[in-house]
């Protein structure tokens, strides 16, 4: 058996999936890709003209201070106070980092220790599953409820699932692979419930894992019970539906949220998103993670994200709509479909389809067969954990409507083939 940390750990489920396009591709088959969640748009003009400055500026390329360059910090936390209601959001709670995913680690790695739990609902994002096991925390399921056409957090089924090693809630809303939104009301509920679970690390796990609360009895980090809001699509909603930062409404003392320039401003190649914290010593904390692992976040993304803050007004609204009509075209093409029955997203790039056909042993072999059939990729809904199983996830970030449209027509090829 293997003896690292790797050892419980799938591989991506996504990979399997790839390989095999990547094998259809290589014998010339043209394929429709609704597999990847990104916003498949060329990114503002000002995020390239931002790095254009760099190389020809700059002489030498050496590292920035650790939480990133100061002028993108500030950005950041303007961005933070105008799209998205933080109020008092400063440029000392900010932290570039390689993506949403590293701030995760960062985040998570800075406020559990081995053995603690972290609350993850599912069918949920699988990369925060393997951050939490590297961690060598316990990802605990929980169950989201759908009712009414679409997912909640079932606040039942949540607290039964808390202990006294709960250290960490996971929140993603837009959600990856679901779509759904949480509302101003569900986030306050989970804002106070955090609050009042605060202690649940009683004095006997305290001690087994060398912490005295005594040592500071003002603020109570080390009992806390975080939320970390995944806020990755943010601002990719579609109205009447509206991202709602709990960091925007809630006391924000043991909220951490992580943000993302890959899909909102089309910049995943980049690698650069962003951790904000409670405070400013949160953010030297998470300083000791950041050195270890990429020192900074790359100066030359760091740039492209201070060009794509700076046309955030203009290149988000067209953006949002031009998704908005992808999205649409989606839903109209699976409306016709048999064997997929779509859950309307109110955001991110992707849509959860319920497979109907008994055909299938499951949802991997629904994706597999067809991708070799008609060559559309898909995700098999078991990549994002058993609450995932018997769905597929199509996106429609990446594809441009007419794209979408023909996607829907080899589903429904693939349908009168197998069914
Ligand atoms: C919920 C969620 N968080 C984080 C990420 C990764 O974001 P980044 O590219 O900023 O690391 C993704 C990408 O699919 C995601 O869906």
């Amino acid at each position: 058996m293997w003896p690292g940390r790797t050892r419980n750990i799938q591989r991506p489920p996504i990979a399997k999936i790839n390989a095999l396009a990547h094998e259809l591709e290589g014998k010339g088959r043209r394929l429709i890709n609704l597999g990847q969640a990104v916003l498949g748009l060329p990114p503002p003009k000002r995020a390239l003209q931002r790095v254009h400055q760099y190389l020809e500026n700059t002489e030498t390329h050496g590292y920035c201070p650790d939480p990133g360059l100061p002028t993108l910090r500030e950005a950041t936390a303007s961005f933070l106070s105008s799209k998205k209601n933080i109020k008092d959001a400063t440029a000392s709670r900010v932290m570039l980092t390689c993506g949403a995913n590293q701030a995760f680690v960062n985040a998570l790695l800075a406020v559990t220790m081995p053995g603690d739990e972290v609350i993850i609902f599912a069918p949920y994002y699988f990369d925060h599953v393997f951050a939490v096991k590297l961690a060598g925390c316990k990802p605990v399921e929980v169950e989201l409820a759908f009712s009414e056409g679409r997912y909640h957090i079932d606040f039942t089924r949540l607290k039964k699932a808390l202990s006294p090693r709960t250290r960490v809630v996971v929140l993603v809303s837009p959600g990856n692979p679901t779509g759904r939104v949480a509302d101003a009301e569900e986030i306050k509920t989970l804002c106070e419930l955090c609050r009042r679970n605060d202690l649940r690390a009683d004095s006997r796990i305290r001690s087994q894992v060398g912490m005295d609360r005594r040592t500071n009895p003002e603020v109570n980090f080390e009992s806390a019970l975080w939320l970390i809001s995944d806020e990755t699509y943010d601002l990719l909603t579609f109205p009447p539906a509206a991202h709602v930062s709990p960091a925007a409404i809630c006391p924000t003392e043991r909220t951490i949220v992580l943000g993302s320039f890959s899909k909102t401003f089309g910049l995943a190649a980049w690698r650069i998103g962003y951790l904000y914290g409670p405070n400013p010593e949160f953010i030297e904390e998470t300083i000791k993670v950041q050195d270890a692992l990429v020192v900074c976040a790359p100066v030359p993304s760091q740039m492209a994200a201070l060009g794509a803050l700076e046309e955030v007004d203009t290149y988000v609204p067209e953006a949002v709509s031009e998704l908005i009509r992808r999205k649409d075209s989606l839903m109209s093409a699976l409306k016709s479909c048999r064997t997929l029955e779509a859950i309307e997203p109110h955001g991110s790039t992707s849509v959860l389809a319920r497979i109907t056909t008994p055909v299938f042993e499951d949802a991997f072999a629904y994706s597999r067969s067809l991708l070799q059939n008609q060559g559309v990729i898909t995700v098999p809904g078991s990549a994002f954990g058993p609450h995932g199983e018997g769905h597929v996830r199509l996106s429609f970030g990446n594809q441009p409507p007419s794209v979408i449209a023909q996607a829907g027509e080899r589903i429904r090829s693939f349908e009168n083939s197998c069914t």
